[in-house]
């Protein structure tokens, strides 16, 4: 292997070993993007917006956790607006480990 691509790699490890950076790939990687941004409002809310609502309160990895997975429906909602989150059926399969993951990082933005 060239030198070139070893420095490359090591890079990218670093970048990957910064959590809330790899979080933020999984979230691009899931697709969340389509419908979410960070500070503004898509067809799903902002998670900024999420995250004051449900920081502070004990079930909100849970309930975070349960949307990501099932969608809306999963929690009783929609809680934002008539706009509901799809289930799995519609986006890329995310596993319990890296829901618990997202909603950990959704909850500090
Ligand atoms: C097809 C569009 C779409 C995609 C893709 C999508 N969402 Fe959503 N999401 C929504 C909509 C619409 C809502 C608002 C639903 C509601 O009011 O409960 C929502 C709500 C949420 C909420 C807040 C739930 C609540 O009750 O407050 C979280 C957290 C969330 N999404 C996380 C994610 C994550 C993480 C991903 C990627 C794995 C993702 N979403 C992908 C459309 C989407």
């Amino acid at each position: 292997m060239k030198r070139s691509r070893i420095l490359m790699l090591a890079a990218l490890a670093a970048a990957c070993s910064v959590p809330a950076l790899a979080n933020q790939r999984l979230a691009e990687n899931k697709q969340c993007f389509g419908c979410h941004a960070v500070a503004t409002d898509g067809a799903g809310p902002a998670f900024k917006k999420v995250a004051t609502l449900w920081r502070g309160r004990k079930d909100a990895e849970a309930m975070l956790v349960r949307t990501i997975r099932q969608g809306s429906s999963g929690t009783g909602g929609p809680h934002w607006n008539k706009a509901t989150m799809p289930d799995q059926a519609e986006r890329p399969l995310v596993s319990q480990a890296e829901a618990k993951r997202l909603a950990a990082w959704i909850l500090k933005q």
